[in-house]
């Protein structure tokens, strides 16, 4: 067994990591050098700054004079002059080929617990299409409607890019053009323990998680995505999640508003259920724009406080949906190493000394990430935050039960669709407390807007005594 990179072990002993080698004479060569690739890619000084921030210490929170609600844009609706305004400036980009679209799939996908990657869940309770297929469908009547080529970058990381590629290939990329769809992948960072050391899942293998959804900045521009969108005309990026079966991508109110306003980075944001909800905050903080984070509530009791008519001051909940400008990616670029980590701590398998694989049953290693909404507070205008409502637009799927679930966003979608049939004049049979009785899917190819399905719908019928998939 050739003997480890003297390189490497200087660094791992500059950072009193070497024990990571401690299987190194069982290893193979493959295993090894896997191991060393690892090692090489990982920033210790950054990882020990944050081992000193948040393992040895809790950071102090943030102290702000001043907590406002960000100014909102009410919900678009055409009948109003600067909905319509950015509904046709969101059209044109369209049409000019302005607008690609990233989709973040880089995530562990851990609550759901679902074998594969989270994009090939079959969410269709009829049609078993899967959270990609129906990304797949919006682009494709996107595209139909605006005779344009929408980019679709889609950021995986080490652990599920082979098998979100391979499905992709194994579905013909939904029909779509493959050459219209760059994966590229986020940043790893090491899990650490309660020492600060870096852990070991297996003999040959350090415990990493993919670096958060804002490694999207350094990702896109690291991997290539930037300059194809550049050499593309692309200049607009529509930001969304992989699990939010409901979002409606290249939302031309929403490209519009975006444009129009000289956007660098814009959101969508949607009232909080209820003051303790567990959703992000939209917020100005001494006149910067941030996303608190609901752990952060106690923190600043002001985020709970009702108006005088008994309402939440502090509404604007966070579905993580955004227009990104290429430029703005650009720029941020340079402030990466100044961005906030965040960090959480969770059980994780690792080996023993023995080299056998344990599963702890209490949070034993600490994990770093970076959130993409830490880059609003480097805009340099105005907020452009879009009100939206949930129904229809987002339904995060975190978990199969309970809030953001499988379960609930099918219910939430068959009654968003249960609506449209009934504007174009159909009876849906309804339960005694008002839910619909039977399982509705309405392809996004065929509508992506109750309008477009209403004048699509003219002269159309369907059984309504089983569960009804209508296709594109
Ligand atoms: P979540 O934070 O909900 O994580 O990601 P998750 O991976 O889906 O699920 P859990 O927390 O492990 O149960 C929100 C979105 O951000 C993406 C996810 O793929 C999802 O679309 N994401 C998250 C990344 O792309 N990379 C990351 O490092 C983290």
């Amino acid at each position: 067994m050739p003997p480890v990179d003297s390189a490497v072990r200087e660094i791992l002993e500059a950072h009193g990591q070497t024990h990571v080698l401690r299987f190194q004479d069982d290893l193979n060569e493959d295993e090894r050098r896997a191991l060393l690739g690892q090692i090489e890619s990982v920033d210790f000084e950054l990882v020990e700054r944050l081992v000193e921030t948040w393992v040895r210490r809790q950071p102090s929170p943030e102290r702000f004079e001043r907590i406002e609600p960000v100014p909102v844009i009410p919900p678009a609706e055409l009948g109003r002059p600067d909905a319509r305004e950015a509904w046709d400036a969101g059209e044109e980009a369209l049409r000019q080929g302005r607008v690609g679209l990233v989709l973040v799939a880089g995530g562990q996908g851990t609550r759901l617990g679902f074998e594969g990657p989270k994009g090939a869940y079959p969410i269709g309770p009829v049609s078993n299409r899967t959270l990609f297929e129906y990304h797949a469908d919006k682009i494709h009547n996107v595209q139909r409607r605006y005779g344009c080529r929408l980019p679709w970058y889609i950021m995986v990381s080490e652990s599920n890019d082979e098998a979100t590629q391979r499905f992709f290939r194994e579905n013909d990329y939904f029909g779509l053009e493959p050459r219209d769809i760059l994966f590229f992948r986020q940043g790893m960072m090491p899990c650490v323990d309660a020492d600060g050391k870096l852990m070991l899942e297996a003999p040959g293998r350090l415990a990493m998680n993919p670096n958060g959804h804002g490694g999207c900045i350094p990702g896109m521009v690291d991997n290539g995505v930037v300059r194809d969108a550049d050499e593309r005309g692309v200049d607009t990026l529509s930001y969304f999640q992989v699990d939010n079966w409901a979002v409606k991508v290249a939302d031309p109110f929403f490209l519009g508003y975006h444009l129009l306003r000289g956007g660098e980075m814009s959101s969508k944001v949607h009232r909080k259920n209820h003051p303790r909800e567990s959703v992000g905050v939209h917020c100005l903080c001494d006149g910067e724009y941030r996303v608190i984070e609901y752990t952060e509530l106690d923190i600043y009791p002001q985020l709970l406080e009702l108006d005088d008519d008994g309402r939440l001051k502090h509404f604007a909940g966070n579905p993580a949906i955004h227009i990104i400008s290429t430029g703005f990616v650009k720029r941020v670029y340079d402030h990466f190493d100044r961005f906030p980590w965040h960090c959480a701590h969770k059980k994780v398998p690792y080996v023993d000394d023995e080299g056998k694989t344990v599963s702890p049953e209490q949070p034993n290693a600490y994990k770093f990430e970076t959130f993409v909404f830490d880059v609003l507070r480097y805009i340099g205008h105005e907020p452009v935050a879009l009100e939206i409502h949930r129904q229809g637009e987002y339904t995060p799927i975190k978990q199969y039960e309970g809030s953001n679930s499988v379960v609930a966003a099918r219910e939430s979608m068959n009654r968003h669709w249960a609506e449209w049939l009934e504007a174009a004049g159909h009876r849906v049979p309804r339960t005694d407390g008002g839910v619909p009785a039977i399982n509705i899917e309405i392809s996004p190819r065929l509508a992506l807007w109750k309008e477009e399905f209403v004048g699509k719908a003219a002269g159309r019928s369907w059984p309504m005594d089983r569960d009804l998939w209508i296709e594109g």
